[in-house]
Formats: C-alpha cells, structure tokens, sequence
C-alpha cells in the first residue's frame, strides 16, 4: 500500500491534500452546534445530485410529458416515490441547513477579516442556489411551477427599456411555454450543478487558507507548540470527522421523517397547486412561492411600485455580499460584541422570519404595513451597522479560546 502511495504521490498530491485538508488541517476545538451545518450542507449537495441523476432517467422535459413523467416516476418507476420525495425535501432541507450556516456565520462574525472571500464564495453559492431551486420548481409543470415562474420572469419587466426583451429571451418564447421547460431543465440538471460544485470547492478552499473561525471569535493560529500546531486546534480528521457524523445521523432521522411521513410538509415543501397540471388559461387563486423565497417576495410586495419592488428584493440580497464591510467591530463573535449588535441581529432574523410568514400569505392592508415595517428593519440592520458596531462597548476578548 506505502509502495503503491509513493507512486501516486510522485504523480499526484493525494497525500498532501489528504494532509492539507484533513488529517492536518487544524480547526479550533470548539466547534458547537452551529458548525455542523457545513458538513451538512455537503450532505444534502450529494443527495440532491444522486437523486437528482436518478430522476433524470426517467423524466420527460417536454411541455406535453412532463407532468405525467413525474407521475410516472411517483407510481410505476421502482423507488421511483422516495428518489422524488428525497429530492422535493432536500431542496427545502438545503435552504434549512443553508440558513442556519449563515446564520452561524452572522453570530460569530465569520464573514470578518480575512474569511471575506469564504463569505462571498458563500453568497455566490446562495444565489446560485436560488436559482436552481427555482429552475427545477418549473420542471413537473404543475400549476404552481407554471405561475410561480409567470410571476418571477415577469418581474424582469419591470426593467426599463430592455425589460420586455429580456423576458422574452429567459422564456425562449411570448409566454412560458415547452421551450422555456427545456432550457430550465439544461441549466438545473447540468450547468448550475457544475457552478454550485465549482464554488463549494472555491469555498472550502478558501476556508482552509486562512483556517476555520470559532464561537469564540478568537485566532488560534496565535499560540502554537513547537511543532507549529496551533494549541487550541485538533485535526479534522478524525476528530470534527467522527463528530460530524453524530451531526449527520441526527440529520438523516429528521430528514427521513419528514420524507416518509410529510413529504409535502403541509403545502409548504411541494404546494398543494402543483398536483394539477399546468394551465396557462386558469389562474391559480393564490400564488406563492416556496417557503425558502417568501422573506425576498414579502419585500417585493411591500413597495408599491412595481421596478422599486423589483430593486429592493434584489438589494436585500446584494447587502449581504458586503456584509464584511459593514461590520466594524473589532471583535468578532456576539459573545464579546456589545448589546447593540445583539438587539441588531435579534430584531432582524424576527423580521425575517416574519417576512417569510407574509410571503406565503395573501396580502391585506395590515399585512402589508406589517412587511412594510419589517423591510424597514432588514434593511436598517445592514445600514446602521457601521455605526452601531463602532459605537457599542465591547467585552474583552479572551487569548484562548473558552470552550
Ligand atoms: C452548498 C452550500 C454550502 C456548503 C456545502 C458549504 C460548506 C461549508 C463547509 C464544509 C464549511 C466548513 C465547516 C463549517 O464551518 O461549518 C463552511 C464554512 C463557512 N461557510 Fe459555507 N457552505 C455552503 C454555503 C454557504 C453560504 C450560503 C454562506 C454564506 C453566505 C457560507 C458561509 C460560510 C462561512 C462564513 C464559513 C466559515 C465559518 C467559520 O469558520 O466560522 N456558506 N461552509
């Protein structure tokens, strides 16, 4: 075997990498809940690819086979039931673990110097991961993927000048038709896969050039043994390996739970519209789309004009990138960041949270002040941040970190 890994290491850096990222690499030793997410989130990229390939042999990307193929794929493909239902609730359990890894990030500063890029490698992903849970909504043309695609590519619209052109050259069509089925199924079975995998791995390396933060929000790089370990660090493997998997076998229970007891979970993971097959001449009564867009679709419905709409939505997502910026602490972690950054983030994951309720509701007047209320305070979390972060009192940071 040693003789077989000469070879190869004298030909490629397996070992190398093997020690780069893994058995040597040192991440602080205290990790907490929050920090499984990550190997999570790889999990589910996994799953989602395997079934996704899967469900691909036996769907029909055309307007007219679609929605039978997915039916088909439901009763008389073998397993063909749990590879769907697997895949329709990793697309939710993605934005699930996905949320609770940024939310990570905000509470123990991860996006600060020098995981900047760790974090805009991150918000790549986000976005490009919006995007292929929306693509792949389209695909079992149901009345939901129909209209919910209606919505948003019309939103385009709304650009001045070139809007009309440009709804039509996503939609390949006059209105969302076959065409546009086939091109959404090319760009989420093959060409966003390969960019999401493309920056998973930009992430992680980027992750792992400047070393992993930690609740504490402290350098462990700064105190080292005479071998150059840093105390306070323990190799990912097969330390974090072993305890990622206590993350993952908690994980697969709840995630098999709901796959083979709530695979619609309610209407919330595959809505209820969708079990009809898509007529471009009824309109559904409600549209809303999936619960992982509502916040963003809240703040779009909360201004009264369509194009500020349309710029708000897209702004409450572009602040996020800069992010790193805004935060002027000079501590990292909410533990040692005064009580303004913690009523701060407190007030803005609610507003969040109750955007995302009003997504899926019906508007009404109040209901409408009240997202109006909350795309006040999401954006004043960003915006106030400079100063807040520069005025509060910190507490002192520790040397080591504290467990
Ligand atoms: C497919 C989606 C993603 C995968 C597979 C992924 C994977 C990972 C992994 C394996 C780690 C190291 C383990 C950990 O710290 O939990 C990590 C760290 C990190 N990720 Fe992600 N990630 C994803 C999406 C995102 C997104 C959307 C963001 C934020 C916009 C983000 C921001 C971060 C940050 C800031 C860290 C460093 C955290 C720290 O050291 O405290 N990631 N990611």
């Amino acid at each position: 075997m040693s003789k077989f890994m000469e070879w190869v290491d004298a030909r490629f850096p397996a070992t190398k990498m093997w020690e780069d990222h893994l058995s040597k690499y040192y991440a602080p030793k205290n990790f907490n809940f929050f920090y499984f997410f990550g190997s999570l989130a790889l999990l589910v990229l996994v799953n989602q690819i395997v079934t996704g390939i899967w469900l691909t042999m036996s769907f029909e990307p055309s307007a007219e086979g679609a929605f039978a193929s997915v039916e088909y794929i439901m009763r008389d493909v073998e397993y063909g039931w749990i590879l769907r239902y697997l895949h329709s609730t990793g697309a939710s359990a993605f934005f699930v673990v996905v949320y609770l890894h940024m939310f990570r990030g905000l509470l123990y500063g991860s996006y600060q110097k020098p995981r900047e890029l760790v974090w805009i490698f991150g918000m790549l992903i986000y976005l490009v991961l919006m995007a292929e849970a929306f693509m792949g909504y389209l695909l079992p043309w149901g009345q939901m993927s129909y209209w919910g695609a209606q919505v948003i590519i019309s939103l385009f619209g709304a650009i001045p000048v070139i809007g009309d052109d440009l709804t039509q050259w996503i939609r390949g069509d006059y209105l969302i038709s076959g065409i546009t089925l086939n091109r959404f199924f090319a760009l989420h079975v093959i060409a966003l896969p390969i960019v999401l995998l493309g920056l998973v791995v930009l992430h992680i390396l980027a992750l792992h050039e400047v070393g992993s933060n930690n609740p504490d929000g402290v350098d462990i790089k700064k105190h080292k043994d005479e071998n150059g370990v840093p105390l306070d660090g323990i190799a990912f493997h097969p330390y974090y390996t072993v305890k990622d998997i206590v993350g993952v076998v908690v994980f697969l229970f709840v995630f098999c739970f709901v796959v083979f007891f709530f695979p619609e979970m309610g209407g919330y993971f595959l809505e209820k519209p969708n079990f009809e097959a898509a007529n471009p001449f009824k309109t559904p009564e409600h549209i809303a789309p999936v619960w992982y867009f509502t916040p963003f679709y809240a703040i779009l419905r909360a201004v009264p004009d369509k194009l500020l709409g349309v710029i708000a939505m897209g702004a409450a997502i572009a602040v996020l990138f800069v992010l790193p910026w805004l935060d002027r602490s000079p501590v990292k972690s909410m533990r040692y960041k005064g009580w303004m950054s913690k009523i701060w983030l407190v007030v803005f994951c609610i507003s969040f949270v109750i955007l995302g309720v009003l997504g899926v509701l019906a508007p009404t007047p109040g209901r409408t002040l009240l997202s109006q209320v909350c795309t006040f305070l999401y954006f004043a979390y960003f915006i106030l941040m400079p100063f807040y972060t520069r005025m509060e009192k910190t507490k002192p940071v520790p040397e080591r970190v504290t467990g």
